[in-house]
This record gives C-alpha cells, sequence and structure tokens, in this order.
C-alpha cells in the first residue's frame, strides 16, 4: 500500500469576502494567496513525514527530521488560523447585541467594552503574531492571548472565538506600520459577531 496516498490533503478554502470596510480587496487577495500556500506546505510537510515513516527512517536525533515536525506546527496553525480569521470577517456586519456571546465576552473582564479593550490592547503588542479571544472548554471562561507567529500561545484544551491576524501582511498595503490600531478598528467594523457565537 502507498500510505502517502491512505491521507486525503487538506483542501484550500475560499471566501467572498469583497467589500470590508477598511480591508481593501487588495489585501485580501493577498492574503488569500499566502492562507493557500500554508495549505500546500501542511500537505507537502505531511506527505514528507509520511513516507520518512514508511521508510523506517523517523528519528527525533535525526535533525532534518525533527525541523520537520517542528514546522508542522507553524504551516498547520498558519492554515487553521486564517481559516478562523477568515471565518469570522464579513462585508455585512450586525451588531452584537446584548446576547450569549456578548455575555460570555465579558464575563472574566467585568463587561464587554473592557473584553473589547483588552483585546485591542493585546494587539498593541510588538511583533507579528494573533491575537485570540480564547475559551477555556473546561470551565467556559473566555480570555484573550498572544500568538507568537502560529504556534506559540495556543492553548491546550482552549477553542478559539474571536481570531485577528496582526501578521503585517493583514494590513501593510492598507496602512502604515505605526497605524496598526486603525486596522484593529477595521476589524471590528467587519466582524461577523454571529461567526463568533457560533464557536461557543
Ligand atoms: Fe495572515
Amino acid at each position: 500500500m502507498n500510505v502517502t496516498s491512505s491521507v486525503a490533503p487538506y483542501a484550500a478554502r475560499k471566501w467572498n469576502l469583497s467589500g470590508l470596510r477598511g480591508i481593501s480587496d487588495a489585501t485580501l487577495e493577498l492574503h488569500f494567496g499566502l492562507y493557500e500556500g500554508y495549505v500546500k506546505n501542511t500537505n507537502l510537510l505531511n506527505d514528507r513525514l509520511r513516507e520518512i515513516r514508511a521508510a523506517g527512517k523517523a528519528s527525533g536525533t535525526d535533525p532534518s527530521y525533527a525541523e520537520l515536525v517542528r514546522r508542522l506546527g507553524f504551516e498547520y496553525n498558519g492554515m487553521r488560523l486564517h481559516e478562523y480569521y477568515f471565518d469570522n470577517l464579513t462585508a455585512q456586519p450586525a451588531e452584537i447585541g446584548n446576547g450569549r456571546l456578548y455575555n460570555a465576552l465579558g464575563e472574566c473582564f467585568g463587561g464587554f467594552d473592557e473584553w473589547k479593550k483588552d483585546f485591542v490592547a493585546v494587539g498593541g503588542m510588538r511583533g507579528v503574531g494573533w491575537v485570540i479571544a480564547y475559551r477555556d472548554l473546561t470551565n467556559g471562561r473566555i480570555t484573550n492571548h498572544w500568538i507568537d507567529d502560529h504556534q506559540n500561545g495556543n492553548l491546550a484544551g482552549f477553542a478559539p472565538i474571536v481570531v485577528m491576524d496582526l501578521w503585517e501582511h493583514a494590513y501593510i498595503k492598507d496602512y502604515k506600520p505605526a497605524e496598526k490600531g486603525r486596522y484593529i478598528e477595521a476589524f471590528f467594523a467587519n466582524l461577523d459577531w454571529q461567526a463568533c457565537e457560533s464557536r461557543l
């Protein structure tokens, strides 16, 4: 049996997000291309790792094998986090309203506005990464977190609720590096609260 053909590759998804406020179609086009690169590289890495296992050559003491394993977390999360991000954007955003998500986000912060203030504050961190409002599935609490690259800082057993890309490619065509705050405002202007609520 050919072990490399026994697992279906990941398929790149498509989104129609044209017409976002403050995030241009040119930015989206660039961003979708980068996302597709993560899907492609996740599949390539998985294929290569399967080949090495099938050849009986998997060894954590082999630096080239170890690096492939390490890269998988970066490429896979690069793929998956972008899917969460594009899924929680919409050109027809609705107000969040005073409902289940509104209350859940505010629970650990003393209110929704305080949660949002904290989310924006985390977004002001230097470097590239992600801000994610994560829900701890063991107790339902939602807290805000910074993810370095794509793989460092994700919490075990936590589910992403609100996912914001803060790599420069997410806004550099539309804003200067010092204008990151305007991109964060644009993110909230296009945030699909219903998509976020469906993740609760
Ligand atoms: Fe991105």
